[in-house]
């Protein structure tokens, strides 16, 4: 089919023809995201060594992916905002001029797409035609990121036909590997000199060189759900955050939803797909999204979130029938794998999938493998794509144009001290304030930093502005919002002096959960009150089925005084970096909470 009868947009048609002219590549293929199209893709790839096919008795329709070693993570320091002045992409993002940036990324673009097809992907990020969703276009020589597309998005025709003569976010994307005349290919092109993801937030497009691999590639994701989905919200008065959002339903059928955002690699997705433990008889968890959240203020007065994808790129180590049942069944079929290991029997495997390993597969860089060979068999980043409609916890209304109503927003990195099980904010300045300080140790994404890393809102790698004015634009919302949802603090991550996380985590992350449902039912009102905020006692928390007693229960909420004084001084230096940028009320809530400790005993202790 040719491309006007795909659409009469003009500037996608005008669009299509510059790249083309440009990156010159073989052919042109306009996804029409049919199921026929992702087979034939993805056939064509199994051809061409880039996909292995799983066994269809143990994984119907099915995918394994290696991809370069080079190329297994989103690259931060490759990642940049390009807005007009330096000061608006702020001293968290990289940033190049405009101008000089598109002259690169021009040099880098000619003829990249040679012997190539140029995929055009139309997508939707939201339900297809909904006041709250957005759509792109990505153009892209990548078949692996046309498939993939088709799972994390709605895509294809009935977007353009949704899309009309109106305005879409353009996303360029090449792995910046032409081919010359009769030159073989390989499975997984990519560009190891140079990778370059970047933003143009005023012009609200995005162009990304050099990599094939999810976020860096996927660019409905964190390139536009995320970077410039947030700059549109400080300019359209709304929020899009690296959340997820579930609902929690309980006995007597009152629905909850909160929005949670941990930063990459910390539990998102298995808290979205929580199985309470058996004792919390009645009480289901019903997940919305993994990852993001777009959550817009109502007229009602209430913030409306909706999960802006259609599908999960999820961590596959650690993921097991134990840690996340509902994971492990929405990977039964039609999922993508990549960089996970190969079984003897054409299935696939990763660490934490089962006690035992298998004694022998093929590793995620196609090598044999065995227990004992002292590598790991899977890449600690390898992911899996699927379907969020095969998800047996999936809500109802995930689908609903209009969203779900958010009772609380919880934050939580990935910390061995300091920070308590779960706390709640005294207010909404001093929740503003817990989350910009958000720290948590360092994830595949950020390589070369330090330990620990301050992920304000988990945000740091995402925000598509100046971070101090995204603080602003949350400290804002409180004049702007009547029913503001609570913030809390929680950490599953807290170790013992022998190393081991204190907490069990996972389905007894309800019990959390439930205290905080409570708490903005107006139920739970009796609390302690400890130098960071409400906490629950040992008796606010349900604890059938699980022995952990008062003094575990005091293990892992103590406040050390001058630990909580070292993170409070050291959250300066990120202040700092904003300089006169930095909202006035953000550094308040530190000295205040200076003064607190100034007035706490040396161990903060429930009494
Ligand atoms: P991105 O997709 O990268 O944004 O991350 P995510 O937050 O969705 O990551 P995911 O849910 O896949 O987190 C995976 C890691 O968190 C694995 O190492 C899990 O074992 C660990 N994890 C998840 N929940 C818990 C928990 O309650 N306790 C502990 N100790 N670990 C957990
Ligand atoms: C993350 O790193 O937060 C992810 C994975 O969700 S990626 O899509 O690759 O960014
Ligand atoms: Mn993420």
């Amino acid at each position: 089919m040719t491309a006007s009868t795909r659409t009469r947009n003009t500037k996608l048609l005008a669009w299509v023809e510059e790249i083309a002219l440009k990156c010159k590549p073989e052919r042109i293929h306009w996804c029409d995201g049919s199921q026929e199209e992702y087979d034939r893709l993805c056939n064509e790839m199994v051809e061409a060594g880039t996909f292995i096919r799983l066994n269809e008795a143990k994984r119907r329709n099915s995918f394994l992916c290696r991809s370069d070693p080079g190329d297994v993570a989103r690259v931060e320091d490759s990642t940049y905002i390009c807005s007009k002045t330096r000061e608006e992409a702020g001293p968290t993002n990289n940033w190049m001029d405009p101008a000089q940036m598109k002259a690169k990324l021009d040099g880098l673009f000619e003829g990249c797409m040679r012997g190539r097809t140029l995929y055009v992907v139309p997508f939707s990020m939201g339900p297809l035609g909904s006041d709250i969703a957005h759509i792109g276009v990505q153009l892209s020589d990548s078949p692996y990121v046309a498939v993939n597309m088709r799972l994390m998005t709605r895509m294809g025709q009935k977007v353009l036909d949704v899309l009309g003569d109106g305005d879409f976010v353009p996303c360029l994307h090449s792995v910046g590997a032409p081919l010359e005349a009769g030159q073989a290919d390989v499975a997984w092109p990519c560009n190891a000199e140079s990778k370059y993801i970047v933003h143009f937030p005023e012009e609200h497009s995005i162009v990304s060189y050099g990599s094939g691999y999810g976020g860096n590639a996927l660019l409905g994701k964190k390139c536009f759900a995320l970077r410039i989905a947030s700059s549109m919200g400080r300019e359209q008065g709304w929020l899009a955050e690296h959340m997820l959002i579930l609902g929690v339903e309980s006995p007597t059928g009152e629905k909850t939803y909160v929005g949670a955002a941990f930063p990459s690699a910390c539990g998102k997705t298995n808290f979205a797909m929580l199985v309470p433990p058996a004792e919390f008889e009645g009480w289901t968890v019903r997940t919305i999204g993994d990852d993001i959240a777009w959550i817009k203020p109502q007229p009602d007065g209430t913030l409306r979130a909706i999960n802006p994808e259609a599908g999960f790129f999820g961590v596959a180590p650690g993921t097991s029938v134990k840690s996340n049942p509902n994971a492990l069944k929405t990977l039964d079929h039609n999922v993508i794998f990549t960089n996970v290991a190969l079984t003897d029997d054409g299935d696939v495997w990763w660490e934490g999938l089962t006690d035992t390993p298998p004694e022998h597969l093929i590793d995620w860089q196609g090598k044999d493998w065995t227990p004992g060979s002292g590598r790991l068999a899977a890449h600690p980043n390898s992911r899996f794509t699927a379907p969020a409609a095969q998800c047996p916890s999936i809500d109802p209304a995930w689908e609903d144009p209009a969203g779900v109503p958010i009772s609380a927003f919880i934050f939580g990195g990935r910390l061995s001290k300091t920070f308590p099980l779960v706390f709640e904010a005294y207010n909404w300045r001093e929740g503003v304030y817990w989350a910009a300080t958000m720290g948590s140790e360092a994830t595949a994404a950020a390589v070369g930093q330090a330990a620990i890393r301050r992920d304000p809102f988990a945000m740091l790698p995402f925000c598509g502005y100046n971070m101090a004015d995204y603080w602003n634009h949350w400290l804002s919302m409180e004049s702007k919002v009547e029913n503001l949802p609570r913030i809390y603090r929680v950490n599953w991550f807290r170790k013992d002096e022998n190393g081991k996380f204190v907490w069990p985590g996972f389905g007894d992350n309800m019990r959390v959960l439930k205290w905080i449902v409570d708490r903005v039912r107006g139920r739970a009102t009796e609390v302690a009150e400890s130098p960071f905020g409400y906490s629950p006692r040992y008796q606010d928390l349900n604890w059938s089925g699980l022995s952990f007693g008062q003094e575990k229960f005091s293990k892992i909420m103590d406040i050390d005084r001058k630990e909580a004084e070292a993170e409070a001084r050291d959250q300066e230096e990120l202040f700092n970096r904003f300089g006169s940028r930095l909202p006035a009320e953000i550094e308040q809530q530190r000295l205040a909470l200076l003064k607190r400790l100034e007035q706490s005993p040396d161990v903060w202790r429930i009494g």
